[in-house]
């Protein structure tokens, strides 16, 4: 077996997202075809509860620390994996790059769509540091056969195309407070910013770009505990459908798209789907799920039949997994770091798919901008 590269790796924000990459290397045997392989080296989280886990977990751990200029200094950083607040993207965003270490960044890449251009123009002026954005969703079975169905365009003309991502958990009213709810740390965007750039990820890389846009935001749940006895505001939009209207971008038709991103959709929990209704061929994939793969083939006169396919375990890159089990999201975390990897090693042009590129995450900022003015005003929004 070929000795496989090193990529020595820093975390910085060791919460939620960083404990699933440090799991996700730790599992990276599973990969059957990748030539690189991260090597976690370093983290750093100004909460030092978190750091037992990583320490007990990865002997690779050498540089552990509260403060993430330690990592920049640290020559045994090549990389590094930052999932903080929304708030601070743009500083350590900026930071990381200037500091010449390669990137892969959380959605949805700045608070808002002034902080991303300042992080892509700190990129552009470092373009051998690469820079990437995080999203899995598209890595399921299901996500990663409707970008292929894209790439072979077989819709006829396409109808519609739906493309969302649900949650449920804030129908809880005394779920506490978090920091996705105060505008200052999240941002205004709200739901939007948490979840836009997953339920936008396959569009944006088909080049679906609304052209224009009218957007409804909702705030469902105005107050929640604050965990000390008291109540404390909910700044952010819970809910926000985008209706979206969408030149083909090869073959110059309208059709429409809609957006959604929600938290509060009773019974979904962590639902992402994408479906594209066309006139000779449709397709729907939802996460809800998460085996089986709609299709429907059509004929003028012929019948119309929606086929159900279990896919398996059918993924990008190849696993030691068998093809007759099921995938979930540590398997699409897994493939998503693959991706990373595997362009960062390797870049080719027949990667099986890549992640987010800083260039869709700003695309992604004036859709959601536009969404937030649209939402704001009652009026269309045109894309600039
Ligand atoms: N790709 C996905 O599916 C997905 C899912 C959830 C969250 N996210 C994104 O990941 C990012 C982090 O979200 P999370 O849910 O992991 O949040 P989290 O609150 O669980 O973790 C964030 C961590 O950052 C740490 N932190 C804050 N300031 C810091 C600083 N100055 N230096 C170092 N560490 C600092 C916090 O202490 C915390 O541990 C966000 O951008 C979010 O949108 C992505």
């Amino acid at each position: 077996m070929s000795i496989k590269r090193k990529i020595r790796f820093g975390i910085i924000g060791c919460g939620l997202m960083g404990r699933e990459f440090a799991v996700a290397s730790a599992r990276w045997p599973a990969l059957l075809e990748t030539k690189a392989q991260p090597d976690i080296v370093a983290i750093c989280d100004v909460n030092p509860q978190l750091f037992d886990w990583y320490t007990g977990n990865f002997d690779s751990i050498k540089i552990v620390t509260p403060n993430y200029q330690d990592l920049l200094a640290a020559k045994e950083v090549e990389a590094i994996y930052c999932a903080v607040p929304h708030n601070l993207h743009e500083k350590l965003y900026c930071d990381i790059i200037r500091a010449g270490k390669h990137l892969l960044g959380e959605k949805p890449f700045g608070i808002d769509l002034a902080a991303n251009q300042r992080i892509l123009a700190v990129s552009k002026l470092h373009p051998n540091v690469f820079v990437r954005c995080s999203s899995e969703y598209p890595f399921y079975p299901g996500g990663h056969q409707v970008h292929r169905f894209i790439l072979d365009n077989p819709w006829g003309r396409i109808i519609e195309v739906n493309s969302g991502y649900l949650h449920s958990s804030d129908l809880n009213f005394s779920k506490p407070v978090n920091w996705k709810r105060m505008v200052d740390i999240n941002g205004e965007y709200g739901c939007l910013g948490d979840l836009g750039m997953h339920a936008l990820h396959l569009p944006l890389r088909s080049r679906w770009i609304p052209k224009r846009l009218s957007a409804s935001l909702s705030k469902v749940v105005t107050q929640r505990p604050d965990g000390k006895g008291g109540m404390a505001p909910c700044e952010t939009w819970d809910n926000a459908t985008l209706q979206c209207e969408v030149n083909h971008p090869i073959e110059g038709y309208a059709f429409p798209m809609t957006i959604k991103t929600y938290r509060i959709a009773p019974g979904e929990t962590d639902t992402w789907y994408i479906e594209v209704l066309g006139t000779k061929f449709s397709a729907r994939y939802t996460t809800k799920f998460t085996k089986t793969l709609q299709t429907m083939r059509y004929e003028d006169g012929g019948p119309q039949v929606w086929m159900n396919e279990d896919l398996g375990y059918t993924s990008a890159y190849k696993t030691i997994t068998g093809g007759i089990f099921e995938f979930g999201f540590t398997d699409a975390i897994l493939q998503m770091w693959a991706a990373f990897i595997d362009e960062f090693n390797e870049p080719r042009d027949d990667m099986p798919f890549r992640c987010i590129t800083p260039e869709e995450t700003l695309l992604q900022h004036k859709i959601l901008t536009a969404a937030l003015e649209s939402g704001k005003t009652g009026k269309t929004v045109a894309l600039v």
